[in-house]
């Protein structure tokens, strides 16, 4: 068995900037958001910058950068991507596939595909960041991420998240087989093992069992707990600040 190394949990803030974005101004901002994460005890703070720039847009990646804990760039393995990595220089940077259509990251990426153009990429981008591959837990991407020249492989734990959730015991059982065979494989061929998609605390509880993964990268589930842990005080505030305004009625301004 494999020596139990500490786990880290990354942040993806994305959705914080999703709602801001809503409206088109500045709240809720992304990075006061990464603030309260790594003062909450956070190792790291996750962003995907898309090429539709859905929700981060260029100056986040450029504001967090004054924030004193290690940034994980998500993107695409694209020229204008690895031009603006080269400019920022993250801690890390994952590439993901992306398609314009899809709601989230869809699957890992297919690095046997990719060939030399991607090999290109993620030894460019190794000069300044540590460089991770999103693929499912398959042993031919995780012997092609290898030989990619990747630091890193994030298995994608989307496909056993949704099991789980739909209670297909079954499916999730056989999934969560190929996390555990692919973590140890990835970890015996040296690269470092981190896992993300679709956790909650459940999923996330179990992975961590898992003793090659030195990483979860988590952002949907958090920020969507965070409205009900965070909703009942902003509720108290408001009334607070209503109720302040109408003490005023009356009395000079
Ligand atoms: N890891 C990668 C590579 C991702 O693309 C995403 C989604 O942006 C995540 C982790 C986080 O997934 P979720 O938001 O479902 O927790």
């Amino acid at each position: 068995m494999a020596e139990t190394i500490p786990i880290r949990l990354g942040v993806n803030v994305d959705h914080v900037a999703t709602l801001r974005n809503a409206r088109g101004g500045f709240h809720p901002d992304p990075i006061r958001a990464a603030r309260i994460v790594i003062a909450a005890g956070a190792h790291g703070i996750t962003m995907h910058l898309r090429e539709d720039r859905r929700h981060i847009i260029d100056s986040d990646v450029e504001r967090i950068k004054d924030l004193a804990a290690p940034l994980n760039l998500e993107m695409a393995a694209t020229d204008e991507m690895v031009g603006i990595a080269a400019r920022v220089k993250p801690h890390a940077v994952c590439l993901v596939p992306e398609k314009r259509t899809e709601r989230t990251t869809e699957g890992g990426l297919d690095v046997i595909a990719g060939g030399t153009a991607l090999q290109d990429a993620v030894r460019k981008l190794s000069a300044h960041s540590r460089v991770s591959l999103f693929v499912a837990p398959d042993a031919a991407q995780i012997e092609a991420s290898r030989k990619a020249g990747a630091a890193v492989v994030e298995l994608h734990t989307g496909t056993w998240c949704e099991a789980v959730m739909h209670r297909n015991e079954q499916a999730a059982a056989e999934e969560f087989r190929k996390l555990s065979e692919g973590a140890r494989l990835a970890h015996a061929l040296g690269l470092e093992v981190h896992a993300g998609h679709g956790l909650d605390f459940r999923t996330a509880e179990l992975i961590s069992t898992l003793p090659e993964i030195a990483e979860l990268n988590i952002g949907h589930y958090m920020m969507g707990e965070a409205v009900f842990s965070g909703l009942e005080l902003v509720i108290k505030d408001m009334l607070a600040a209503m109720a302040r305004g109408r003490a005023r009625v009356g009395r000079a301004a």
